[in-house]
């Protein structure tokens, strides 16, 4: 991602950032990197629905549709006109250039470059995943360095070490399939509904998660994760035994997949003595997932930061957020930079960089 004057100074304080990934539109105005003035989120979830999963021409469609609309009501809800204008003007505008679907991540990119133009202030491009990493800070100013998140979402699982906004350096990752991924495709394949993640959770309320003895993948020595064999696992035991009660499978395989997270993410937490743990992506919204993160930290004496299911899920706020801390440091984002659907998370101690 091309960057115009590396380190230029930013000294605004007021962010409008514009997410477009995935499915949902979403728009937000942060000030100082961590005070939400304001944050609006429309969710595709229910046009994707029929189809099982999120259809990239409907998506595109459909934020091109809302992105005007979404924006003018973030603007409005901040006491600001549709020219950015108001009490308390924006200083700069941000949007998501990756990873995620490209004909979606266009419509947000582009918007953001020509509010950006219009207003005259720097437009900053953001990583998807660095955004989520904000989410407990945007809850928690307070929140004390060095943690370890455990970003768990649709597409990508993450041990991250965050020794404050902007330094990162990644532990561990998935081998396979993401977190997210595993809970979607158990979900669809016991009929359970879309989005597999709220489905399984809800289901597995009413079952037995000792029911069934699902495997848990250890790759031994790292902090990385594997859930194809899991997902496998599941379909092989209800084949076997049709008259297994749905409910009891979502409970035992969620009761799997928490133990596996869990244990990798506090193992990491020990290891690189981080102070605090917190959970961010769409998983951390995960009923079991909080209350056992919750309660292992209180036994291992780690304050556990567990945002508000809205801010686990995709929005624009947390994209803010990242965009002011990433003006600060390394300045505003060149106007010919594009779309980068592939943007990986990948060099330790850095912020961006290319699966
Ligand atoms: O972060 P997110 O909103 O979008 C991506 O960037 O992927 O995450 C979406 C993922 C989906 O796989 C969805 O099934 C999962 O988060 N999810 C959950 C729950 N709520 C959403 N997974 C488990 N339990 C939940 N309650
Ligand atoms: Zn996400």
């Amino acid at each position: 991602m091309g960057e115009s004057s590396a380190g230029a100074a930013f000294a605004g304080r007021r962010v409008l950032a514009l997410e477009t990934s995935c499915d949902e539109t979403a728009a937000a105005v942060v000030d100082d990197g961590h005070v939400v003035v304001s944050s609006v989120v429309s969710s595709q979830v229910d046009l994707h629905a029929r189809y099982g999963g999120v259809v990239p021409e409907v998506a595109s469609r459909a934020h091109t549709e809302l992105i005007v609309p979404v924006v003018t009501e973030a603007l409005a809800a901040a006491g600001l006109d549709a020219t950015g204008r108001g009490a308390g003007p924006v200083d700069a505008v941000a949007a998501t250039v990756g990873p995620g679907l490209v004909g979606a991540l266009l419509v947000g990119v582009s918007a953001a470059k020509s509010y950006a133009m219009a207003w005259g202030v720097p437009f900053v491009g953001v990583n998807h995943l660095e955004g989520h990493l904000y989410a407990s800070l945007l809850e928690d100013p307070e929140l004390a360095y060095p943690v370890v998140v455990l970003l768990v979402s649709g597409g990508h699982t993450l041990l991250v070490r965050m020794g404050g906004p902007g330094r990162y350096a990644v532990l561990g990752r998935t081998k396979d399939d993401a977190a997210g991924e595993a809970f979607d495709k158990v979900s669809r394949y016991l009929g359970l509904g879309y989005p597999g993640g709220p489905a399984i959770d809800k289901a597995a309320e009413r079952g037995e998660p000792d029911a069934v003895a699902f495997p848990r993948a250890r790759l031994p020595g790292t902090f990385d994760f594997s859930f194809s064999g899991l997902k496998t696992a599941v379909v092989n035991y209800v084949r076997a035994h049709p008259e297994v009660s749905s409910e009891d499978v979502a409970a035992s395989f969620q009761r799997a997949v928490t133990d596996a997270l869990l244990e990798k993410t506090f193992e990491a937490a020990e290891a690189t003595r981080a102070v605090g743990l917190c959970l961010a992506g769409g998983v951390a919204a995960n009923s079991e997932l909080r209350r056992r993160a919750a309660e292992k930290g209180e036994a291992a004496g780690l304050r556990v930061f567990l945002p508000s299911r809205a801010m686990c899920t995709d929005n624009a706020a947390m994209i803010a957020s990242a965009g002011y801390f990433r003006l600060r440091s390394k300045g505003p984002t060149a106007l010919d930079a594009g779309a980068e659907p592939s943007l990986g998370f990948n060099e330790p101690g850095s912020s961006l960089s290319r699966s």
